[in-house]
């Protein structure tokens, strides 16, 4: 069975079956707490937590997921990938166990046609129940095992939704292992089919079986997970999920690049796998919005690229990989997944750029690694240092595995333990700065579903209007829910009703005010979402005190958000001329939409240079002075797609979209808000360009009044210049050019005339010259001269008196300081004499220091008065250094 039949016999399954039919999410999550979509559960956490309540109970979809944990064995297993299709159903509080395993147990056996007792399943270590359901469909109760919290338990891996889980497990023969079930060999009991009973609410923890249970779940639900890979792999009777119709031809590309046969001998075998396997996932990871980075998404992307060339190398492919590969995996899956086809030239670009920078660390890290290695020889050590190896992981991002290959090959252990030391330590001063943010944010979080529980969403009526009717609901002070607040006091506030925009989507959220009846007046300072659709106002109590349950009057300041929107819908205009003008792949990376001004980071390799920014400036003014409609309208996700409209990465959307239309040419899907006509947004005016990242730029932008104002402020400086200079603006730059040039000839002139002064007061100098044992010596003082006059001064003076030694030293007063130089002949400094040394005592003197080699050396200090008496000590020294 192909993989395609394998998914539409699933998605067919289920939707006969009452699911709605979801698109997978992206796989950046809108989930904060997660780094990449690791399950098909995770767009509905909320609906597993009963923070939302979705427009249907029962799902089913075929999420792209992500997951590194088990990176290790991708390609010295058989099952295990970093990125895999997951096939799932849901159930959010409708059916539980019994549905949940008879569905499971109906499509394996009848539309897949799995062989019965090659089926074994495990079950949470006291979960009865579970295991008389599978005995009543028919499972023996030998192939039934039970297992522990690590096995078959099941949790996001962060705090949310979790609860005992039951696996459906396929024999694949002893030719894959050991006798003896799942409990015993995971690869020859492959795990095909995980069911999650979903009913408790974990709390922060490290690991499995280290987290509190903070509770039940309001309700019980069902989220099941089968991995389309394996099941693939068993339908189309191929040992390794490298083998199935989703892998085998970028594995053959990895071929034809080594001209090697696969599986090859031996670790070729692995490399292979690894080069296929991670090829794809690299591609999905930049379909859906990551770029290789330091940290976070970025470093998962750029570790599985450098691990795949790494790979590559060790097949002997020393040509581009990435390319080639990840367009085979575009070539393959591209129908299916049409986001990869989309994003075809990003894809090549950023592994292209990503290869050859890697290419040129990994010369470098050999180098240091050599080095290190010569350096360990030599001292006769046997170990390379575990300091070495965290360098060079660290700077040059060099795989340990490679330190430690390459470290073997020339007999030498890497020590281990103390890189992964290093490496713990480096982690935990990370995490320790994230957990402080994360308990504060829990507090408050538990707060706000305790008051989201009691009383739904907010009805949120800002779009039509800024002022409305409502009723306080709750007030937090702190993370805590608390009946009141007095005058002074700065709390968070809940209403029934509000025409406060809550932040979202790079929207600042609204300010304004709240009245109630009897006079006291809360300033609106922020509005954020404190859960999806809840709004949570951060208010100070200007006058008079508050009560929950108080109606009051809330009025949002209109000002502001007129030019916020007139920011937002410049934004989207800006959105659509980048990708004009740059092309396809400068889409939306995170944007800033504040009053007046918006920041807007978008994908692309280097830097917009002046003329095309202009370019851009001009199509964005343009496009806002055709004054075209800016429309808002409705639909299901799936029209809203069809319709072309333009989602952003990481954003999270329900069924039904909302979505921003500006005349013809942008079609987003938004929730914020917007002005109705171009021309309202006043002028559109860019006024920087920068790089945030790897491949990712910044735009930053000044709207409506702001603009003006910006335009004023440029108009008042060229005012003011042309009138320093005399003339009208427009003849400013010449008259400034001209000036320029007359002041760079006059100072060309002064140059001249210094330097012939100079000469002429070296040679006064030169004929003052005392004679003294063994040459001839000038100390002088001088004034009207800086530092560097000062030396070259001495210099003139002592190659006038290069006829035999000598010496001249030379003081001057300077700003405050005194200064001093000497010079020496050449024929003095050959005998091995440094001018420094008959400075010594006289930069003392002055409170200065000097040094150095050469004829010539100066010192400064700050003593001015003891000027003439250094003078007069370096002249005794000139005349020892000339008698020796
Ligand atoms: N969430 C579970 C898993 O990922 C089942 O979908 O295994």
């Amino acid at each position: 069975m192909r993989s395609t039949q394998i998914r539409s016999t699933f998605l067919d399954f289920f939707t006969s079956r009452g699911h709605r039919q979801v698109p997978s999410s992206p796989l950046i999550p809108s989930d904060p707490t997660l780094l990449l979509a690791n399950a098909g559960m995770n767009q509905f956490k909320p609906y597993f937590l009963g923070e939302v309540t979705p427009d249907f109970p029962r799902a089913t979809t075929i999420q792209k997921c992500a997951r590194t944990s088990d990176i290790d064995n991708v390609g010295r297993t058989n099952r295990h990938a970093t990125f895999f299709e997951m096939m799932g159903n849901f159930s959010f509080g409708d059916y539980f166990k019994a549905d949940a395993i008879a569905f499971a147990w109906e499509l394996l056996t009848e539309g897949y046609q799995l062989e019965k007792d090659r089926l074994w399943i495990t079950v949470y270590q006291d979960d009865d129940e579970a295991e008389q359901l599978w005995r009543r469909i028919g499972v023996p109760a030998e192939r039934i095992q039970r297992l522990g919290m690590e096995d078959n338990f099941w949790s996001m891996g962060v705090p949310g939704p979790c609860g005992p889980c039951s696996e459906v497990n396929y024999d694949r023969g002893p030719a894959f292992g050991r006798e003896g079930g799942p409990a015993v060999d995971g690869e020859r009991y492959v795990e095909i089919w995980n069911l999650v009973f979903m009913q408790y609410q974990r709390g922060e923890g490290d690991k499995k079986g280290d987290f509190p249970i903070l509770g039940d779940l309001a309700q019980q639900s069902i989220d099941t997970g089968l991995g389309l890979d394996r099941l693939a792999a068993i339908l189309q009777d191929v040992e390794n999920v490298c083998g199935t119709d989703l892998l085998r031809p970028t594995l053959t590309t990895v071929q034809e690049l080594s001209g090697r046969e696969y599986p090859g001998s031996g670790e070729e075998k692995v490399s292979f796998q690894v080069v296929a396997e991670h090829a794809r996932s690299i591609a999905y990871l930049i379909a859906d919005g990551v770029l290789p980075a330091k940290d976070g998404r970025g470093y998962v992307l750029r570790r599985l690229m450098r691990r795949a060339i790494r790979h590559a190398r060790l097949l002997g492919i020393d040509k581009a990989v990435l390319a080639p590969t990840t367009a085979s995996v575009i070539a393959n899956l591209g129908d299916v997944w049409p986001e990869l086809t989309a994003q075809a030239a990003l894809i090549e670009q950023v592994v292209t750029a990503e290869e050859e920078s890697f290419t040129r660390t990994l010369a470098q890290g050999t180098r240091l690694l050599n080095a290190a290695i010569t350096r360990s020889r030599e001292n006769r050590s046997t170990t390379l240092t575990g300091d070495t190896a965290f360098e060079l992981h660290d700077t040059f991002g060099f795989p340990v595995e490679l330190t430690i290959e390459a470290a073997r090959d020339a007999g030498l252990t890497v020590d281990e333990n103390r890189f992964a030391d290093l490496l713990t330590e480096q982690q935990r001063r990370a995490k320790a700065g994230g957990k402080a943010k994360t308990a504060e944010a829990l507090r408050r979080q538990d707060a706000y579903r305790e008051l989201s529980a009691r009383h739904g969403r907010t009805d949120f009526v800002g779009y039509d209007r800024l002022g409305a009717e409502a009723t306080v609901l709750g007030l937090i002070s702190d993370g805590t829910v608390v009946p009141g607040a007095d005058q002074g006091s700065t709390v968070e506030l809940v209403l029934d009703r509000s025409p406060f925009y809550a932040e979202s989507g790079g929207q600042v959220g609204d300010t304004g005010t709240i009245r109630t009846a009897d006079g006291t007046l809360l300033e609106v300072l922020d509005t954020k979402p404190g859960l999806e659709g809840f709004h949570v106002h951060t208010v100070r109590v200007a006058e008079g005190e508050i009560r929950t349950g108080q109606q009051a009057e809330a009025l949002v300041n209109g000002a502001r958000r007129e030019a916020v929107a007139r920011s937002h819908s410049a934004t989207h205009v800006l959105h659509a001329m980048l990708r004009r003008t740059l092309g396809d792949h400068a889409r939306q990376h995170g944007s800033l939409v504040d009053a007046g001004r918006l920041r807007f980071d978008f994908a692309h390799f280097s830097a917009v240079d002046r003329p095309q920014l202009a370019a851009i400036e001009t199509l964005v003014n343009d496009s806002l002075l055709a004054d075209p409609e800016v429309r808002v309208w409705h639909a299901s996700r799936a029209e809203a797609e069809a319709a072309g409209a333009t989602a952003l990465f990481g954003e999270k959307y329900g069924d039904h979209v909302r979505i921003v239309d500006i005349g013809d040419f942008s079609r987003e899907l938004c929730g914020g808000t917007h002005i109705g006509h171009g021309s309202n947004a006043g002028p559109v005016r860019i006024v920087g360009e920068a790089s945030i990242g790897s491949n990712i730029r910044r735009i930053e932008a000044l709207t409506g009044r702001d603009a003006l104002d910006h335009y004023d402020t440029e108009r008042r400086l060229l005012e003011e210049l042309s009138a320093l200079l005399g003339t009208r603006p427009q003849d400013a730059p010449d008259a400034l050019r001209k000036r320029l040039n007359t002041l760079a000839s006059a100072e060309r002139e002064l140059g001249r005339l210094r330097e012939t002064e100079l000469r002429d007061r070296a040679q006064q100098l030169a004929a003052s010259a005392r004679t003294v044992t063994g040459g001839r010596v000038v100390t002088e003082k001088v004034t009207g001269i800086g530092p560097d006059e000062l030396r070259t001064l001495a210099h003139h003076a002592v190659g006038l008196l290069d006829t035999g030694h000598a010496v001249v030293v030379l003081g001057t007063e300077h700003q405050g300081k005194a200064l001093l130089a000497a010079a020496i002949t050449r024929s003095l400094h050959d005998t091995g004499t440094e001018a420094s040394r008959i400075l010594v005592p006289a930069a003392r003197m002055v409170g200065g220091g000097t040094g150095g080699k050469g004829p010539v050396a100066s010192a400064g200090g700050r003593r001015v008065k003891a000027l003439d008496e250094a003078l007069a000590i370096a002249a005794e020294d000139a005349a020892r250094v000339l008698g020796q």
